[in-house]
């Protein structure tokens, strides 16, 4: 497989065609944000570890039955996926209060909800993606009330597999975000990535936050956290 033209930069990737057209090359950035732009660093070793990550739990998920956009990784800040239409709309799903749904509703940060939540933000930088409802989705032709909710559905079953995988390594999965995307014949999948800057890491015992919050917050040892949750899922130091 050949590297081709770049197609587009985001905050965290640049995404390039391949020789196959059904095949995107990912790679991953150090580049961080926070608060739709606002907040802008670099998180030596990111790139590289987000790939990681996200491989293993794109690569668990799929065992799992759960079908989604990954192909394999390359190098330790590539990876090749499927080609998606990607569909825009965050899913957020929540264990516990935190963020902003702490804020919005008045949830003390630590609360465990009564059961998983699913929420929809409509993925628009100018509008600094803005939570939407059913509604919303369908005055803005984004997708069908079934498709919306059998997103749902596929972000309550990713929470399941993820939950208790997570808590047998003694993190506990506080929220995360997906994003989906359509295939060329119409399928539904999981794309994206998933780590610790799109989910909540809380170390079981001592509550330490092991994600992006430690950046958005200025709490230090950004990179020491990524490294902890790369250790924890098994990543091996080189691949
Ligand atoms: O900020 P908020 O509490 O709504 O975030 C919920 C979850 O979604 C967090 O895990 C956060 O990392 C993730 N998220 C994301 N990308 C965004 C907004 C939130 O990955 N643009």
């Amino acid at each position: 497989m050949e590297k081709q033209e770049q197609l587009y930069e985001g905050k965290a990737k640049r995404v390039y065609r391949t020789s196959n057209p059904d095949v995107y090359w990912i790679e991953y950035k150090d580049d961080a944000t926070a608060f739709n732009g606002e907040k802008k660093g670099t998180i030596t070793g990111k790139g590289e570890l987000n790939n990681r990550i996200s491989s293993i739990f794109f690569t668990m998920l799929k065992e799992k039955g759960i079908e989604n956009h990954f192909v394999e990784q390359l190098s330790n800040h590539e990876q090749l996926v499927r080609v998606v239409e990607i569909i825009p709309l965050e899913v957020v799903v929540r264990n516990v209060a935190a963020g902003s749904l702490a804020k919005r509703l008045g949830f003390e940060e630590g609360t465990v909800l009564a059961h998983p939540i699913v929420e929809f933000y409509y993925k628009d930088d100018a509008l600094g993606d803005p939570l939407v409802n059913d509604a919303h989705i369908k005055l803005l032709g984004i997708a069908s009330e079934e498709d919306v909710r059998y997103l749902e559905e596929l972000g309550l079953k990713v929470n399941e597999v993820l939950r208790p995988y997570l808590a047998e390594r003694k993190v506990m999965l506080i929220d995360f975000k997906l994003e989906f995307g359509r295939t060329r014949d119409g399928k539904i999948i999981l794309a994206d990535e998933i780590s610790p800057d799109t989910c909540r890491f809380w170390d079981a015992e001592t509550k330490e936050k092991l994600d992006k919050d430690r950046f958005r917050r200025d709490l230090g040892n950004v990179e020491e956290a990524y490294q902890e949750m790369l250790r924890r899922i098994g990543g091996k130091e080189h691949v």
